[in-house]
This record gives structure tokens, C-alpha cells and sequence, in this order.
């Protein structure tokens, strides 16, 4: 990990914003320190995350520098701290850093009437669109209005009119007419996504926002420039006029497409997601995550989702009640032992799955378990190349094999008709590599997954169980750091939660029982694994904890003012 100056580490530089003086590190960027200091400056342009053009000109602040007196020192007021010589004309405060002795005023006449003037004049060509804008609701623009816009309009003129539903790519929509031009998603792309696609045509009024000739807006982190776009000019195809965003209940989770685990915020309504958004966490994401993990959540209203849990009677599987599939799966494996079993689980598996799935094969004798690897094209900003979210940890509670070495002896048994039962969670043989011909000859194979697939019908017994959004529990992420899954939605049919089915099925066996909830299978890791001692799954705070120190995935993508900061320091080590 690259030596990141702590702020304990910074200088101090006394500031005074709004008659009141305050201590920042050096290289706090004006309009951050103002917001640390409760006066929050509004801004279009501004992105802590990107470069500051300084464009927009709503952050206009008045600003001073301490009166020197004769003997070249500050010049001390009655209150002993420097008296500031205030400039004439206001500044921007997004492009400036904070230094010694400096005087802000954030809430004056002259601030107060420069940004009903910025106001004004980005609402000349602005449409009254807010009724069908997708922006509506958390738009900037709207909130800006509130506080800085006129009721009445002084422009006589025609406003201009500007490209409307321009297919930027194929997962972004522009509406230029709504476009203030603060040019965040230009940065984004060129500074962030590696991809410099966007740019500006044409002059003054006539300004348009559009990708470079021959280019389209592209790339996996695409729908990141809808985020972070102040209006409704960027939206997300997928998204666009089909929910409210007032209507939608948000909760905290992680994606689970990828072993990164960017954290989210998932949007539903009535059961169902609309959308998912990247949540701030720098120890994992920043404030992005990729298109490819945003938009796979549709599965989840699949019509492959196994709603009923069903048995093999006479050749054909039939709904049965849980108590009898579990009753009747306990039965059929009690009849083989040991090395007879084999267990497919998944690193797709929480932590608390994971443990009951380890003592299920101990209560069973079997070594024989392991997880599927599932890999893709990974990329240096967030996207890894191991497409299972939790195979660390997999790997802590030993039910990944190294280098997969067990998963291959259990291919291999299943083939030679070694094994007589297995059984497959979240996974589908088929696809690493059993034949469909071996599977239909299996006398035991149980499923537990979501969706069904061409060989479910092989099946003895079908348990369906829970997706990423409907179930809670924790995930060690490429990086070793522990997260947690919240519940979103409710599950369809009779799908059960994942845990819940292991756990009956392991006191089915056993005759045991003591777990009641899914904190008691995180208390029972937490006694055992040292990594987790001591927490619990409410203690793992929505960023998450590290648990293991490792550095598997690349990590958050650039963060412009912290190398600004850590640059200017070497340099003034240097000097
Ligand atoms: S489309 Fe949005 S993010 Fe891009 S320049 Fe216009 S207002 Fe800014
Ligand atoms: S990078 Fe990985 S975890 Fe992040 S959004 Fe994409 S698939 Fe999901
Ligand atoms: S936020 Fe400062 S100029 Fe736009």
C-alpha cells in the first residue's frame, strides 16, 4: 500500500470562514473545509474525486488574505487573530486550498447575490422539464432553485434548442437541453474510466456535450457519469422513466458480481430493484463501481426462479413441504458415507453459509468439497478478474481447496460413479465440466440454488433458496475485507434463506440444534476463526472490516486531491 499522509501527519493552517477561525490540514480544499466547517457551499462542477475546472461559478465565495502591517508580520485585530484584507471580487472556492491566515465569508450580500446571478443564468435555456425528468428528486439544479432561483423569469428571448434523448452509448441517454456543462462527466471519463470520449462542441449558448466522432459512451463505468451528473441531462437507459427515485426504499449492501464488492445503495419498490448505485467506501470503491455489477440484478425476477421446494417421486419431481424435503434429503444421504458425498459450494456463498455447508460435510465424513472458480476479464480500475464475491472467504473457513485440486478429484469421482451423492449449492455441475449423462445417474443429487438450469430436472431433490438482495450475511471481499450483505427484498414463493435450509439440514442429521438466527452463526465463527473475533454481524459497520491483510484487487481508482496533497509534501520534503 502506497504511504498515504495521514491528517494527523499535515501541518495545520488556521482559516477563518464566516467570522470563525478553524484549523485544516494543508491542502484541504477550500470548499471542503468550508463544508467541514458547517457552511456548505453549493456546487455544480465540483467533485471531491475529480479535477477542478472551476466552470460552473456557483461555489463563488468572498475571499482575503491577513493585512500585513508595517513590520511585514500580519496585522492583529482586537481579538488577537489577523485582520483579513478582503478582495474586491469573489473567487470560486473549488480550486483553491486553504492556507495560513486565510478569510472566507460563504453567507454574505455579495455571495448571496452572485449565485442568484449563476442561478439566472444557468436557467436561461433550462426546459421545465422537472415533471418527466428522471433527475427529479435529487437534482442539484432543483435544489439550487430553491434557495438561489427567481419565481419570474427576466429572458425575452427563445430558448435554444438542444439534441434531446441522444443515445450516448448503450447504456446512457442525454437530454443536452437539461446540460449545464459542468463537464463532471467529461472528467469522469478521461480521469477515472481511462476513457476520453466526451467532449464539448460548439460556442456559447450553442454548447453541446458529445462523444468524440466514430466513439460511443462505452466503456463499463458509463453509467458512473449519471451519477455523478448534477441534472437529469445523463440517465440510465435502464432506469429512465420508470420509477420515482421518492418512491424507492434504499438499503446498504455490496455487489456481488465480482470479487471487489463495491458497496451500494440498492433502490427498490413493491419487491422488485430499479436501480443500484455505488456508495462511498475508499477502502473499496471510492464512489464508483462498474456497469456489468450495476445492472445484474434482473436474474432475481427470473422465471427460472425455483419458488417450491420439490422431490423425486416416480421419475418426476413433486412440491413438497420444507419439512419434508429437508426430512427426505437428511434420508437419502444418511444412506452413503464418507468419500461417497461430494459437496459443489459456491464462493458466491456467505460467510454463515459457508461455515453450516463446512459441518454439513463433517457431519457427513466427506472431504470432498469445493468451490467453483467463475472467472472473467478484469481491468485495473475496480472489475476483478475472480467473479466470485467471497472466495477469500471460502478460503479462510476451508471449503476452497488450493488451486482447486479437491474440485477436480470430485469431478473426476463423480465421472468414474465414485460418488453416489452429491450435492450441488448455488452451483451447476454441468458447468464445470460433469456431463449431463453423469448427473442423470447420480442416485442422491440435491440442488439448493435460485434458478433453475438444464440439469435441475436430474435432480432428487430442488431446494430453492435466496439471491444476493433478499438475504443478509457477510462476504470477505478480494481484498480482505469483510462486508455485509443487507436484505432488500422479500424472497419469491417458498424460497428459503440459504443459511436457514443448511442449518435445518445439518439438525436433521444430527439431531441437534441451537442456531435460531443468522447472528448465532456468526457468533459460533467468531469463537472459532480468529479474523473474526470479536465482531459480530451488526459490528461490521456499512463499510465493512478488514479481516485479512491482503491486496488481491486493484484498488479505488485515482483520488486527484489526496495525490495533490501527498505530491506537495514530497516536494516540500525536498526542498
Ligand atoms: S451532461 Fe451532466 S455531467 Fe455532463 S456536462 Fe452536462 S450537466 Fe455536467
Ligand atoms: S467492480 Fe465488481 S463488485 Fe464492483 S460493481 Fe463491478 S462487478 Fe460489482
Ligand atoms: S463548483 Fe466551483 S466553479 Fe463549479
Amino acid at each position: 500500500m502506497p504511504d498515504t499522509p495521514t491528517v494527523a501527519s499535515l501541518p495545520m493552517v488556521n482559516v477563518q470562514i464566516d467570522g470563525v477561525w478553524h484549523q485544516f490540514p494543508k491542502g484541504t480544499r477550500l470548499i471542503e473545509a468550508c463544508e467541514l466547517a458547517g457552511s456548505y457551499v453549493p456546487r455544480y462542477c465540483y467533485h471531491k474525486k475529480l479535477s477542478s475546472p472551476g466552470n460552473c461559478r456557483m461555489c463563488l465565495i468572498e475571499m482575503g488574505m491577513p493585512r500585513m502591517g508595517p513590520d511585514r508580520k500580519p496585522a492583529l485585530g482586537d481579538d488577537g487573530k489577523p485582520e483579513i484584507n478582503w478582495m474586491p471580487r469573489p473567487q470560486i472556492c473549488c480550486a483553491t486550498d486553504v492556507s495560513e491566515g486565510l478569510g472566507v465569508r460563504t453567507n454574505s450580500p455579495l455571495v448571496e447575490e452572485c449565485r442568484r446571478g449563476v442561478m439566472e443564468f444557468l436557467l436561461i435555456n433550462h426546459p421545465l422539464d422537472c415533471p418527466i425528468c428522471d433527475q427529479a428528486g435529487e437534482c442539484r439544479l432543483q435544489e439550487f432553485s430553491v434557495e438561489y432561483g427567481r419565481q419570474d423569469s427576466r429572458f425575452l428571448e427563445n430558448k435554444v434548442k438542444k439534441p434531446k434523448n441522444v443515445e450516448l452509448g448503450p447504456r446512457v441517454t442525454l437530454d443536452d437541453e437539461r446540460c449545464i456543462l459542468c463537464s463532471r462527466c467529461i472528467r469522469f471519463s478521461k480521469e477515472i474510466a481511462q476513457d476520453d470520449v466526451l467532449g464539448f462542441i460548439d460556442r456559447g449558448s450553442y454548447t453541446t456535450l458529445t462523444a468524440h466522432p466514430g466513439r460511443q459512451l462505452e466503456n463499463n463505468y458509463s453509467l458512473n457519469t449519471v451519477d455523478i451528473c448534477p441534472v437529469g441531462a445523463l440517465t440510465s437507459s435502464d432506469f429512465r422513466f420508470k420509477m420515482r427515485v421518492w418512491f424507492l426504499k434504499e438499503t446498504k449492501s455490496f455487489c456481488t458480481s465480482c470479487a471487489t464488492g463495491c458497496n451500494t445503495i440498492i433502490g427498490a419498490r413493491e419487491n422488485v430493484i430499479y436501480r443500484q448505485t455505488p456508495r462511498e467506501n475508499d477502502a473499496v470503491n471510492s464512489c464508483w463501481m462498474c456497469d456489468y455489477g450495476r445492472l445484474n440484478f434482473d436474474y432475481l425476477q427470473s422465471e427460472r426462479r425455483l419458488l417450491t421446494p420439490t422431490v423425486r417421486i416416480q421419475d418426476k419431481l413433486e412440491p413438497v413441504s420444507w419439512k419434508q424435503a429437508i426430512e427426505t434429503v437428511a434420508a437419502q444421504l444418511k444412506r452413503y458415507v464418507g468419500r461417497q458425498i461430494a459437496i459443489l459450494a459456491s464462493g458466491r456463498m456467505t460467510n454463515e453459509e459457508l461455515w453450516l455447508t463446512m459441518r454439513l460435510a463433517k457431519l457427513l465424513g466427506t472431504s470432498l468439497i469445493d468451490i467453483v472458480p467463475h472467472t472473467g476479464a478484469g481491468d485495473d480500475i475496480l472489475l476483478s478478474e475472480d467473479r466470485n464475491p467471497n472466495t477469500n472467504g471460502a478460503r479462510l473457513l476451508r471449503v476452497a481447496s488450493d488451486s482447486g485440486t479437491v474440485l477436480q478429484e470430485i469431478k473426476d469421482a463423480v465421472s468414474f460413479g465414485h460418488i453416489k451423492a452429491l450435492i450441488s449449492l448455488g452451483e451447476n455441475p454441468g458447468r464445470c465440466g460433469i456431463s449431463p449423462d453423469v448427473l442423470s445417474e447420480l442416485p442422491v443429487f440435491i440442488i439448493m440454488d435460485l434458478l433453475s438450469n438444464e440439469n435441475t430436472g436430474f435432480a432428487s431433490c430442488v431446494l430453492p433458496s435466496l439471491g444476493f438482495a433478499e438475504k443478509r450475511g457477510s462476504m470477505i471481499n478480494g481484498k480482505g475485507r469483510l462486508q455485509r450483505l443487507n436484505r432488500a427484498l422479500r424472497g419469491p414463493g417458498q424460497a428459503r434463506d440459504d443459511w436457514e435450509i443448511l442449518r435445518d439440514l445439518n439438525q436433521a442429521l444430527s439431531g441437534g440444534n441451537g442456531i435460531y438466527t443468522i447472528e448465532d452463526v456468526f457468533r459460533e465463527m467468531s469463537e472459532a476463526v480468529p479474523e473474526f473475533a470479536g465482531l459480530t454481524l451488526s459490528r461490521i459497520s456499512d463499510l465493512g472490516v478488514q479481516v485479512l491483510d491482503l491486496d488481491k484487487s486493484p484498488g479505488p481508482p485515482g483520488e486527484p486531491a489526496r495525490e495533490k496533497v501527498r505530491a506537495r509534501e514530497q516536494e516540500k520534503h525536498l526542498q
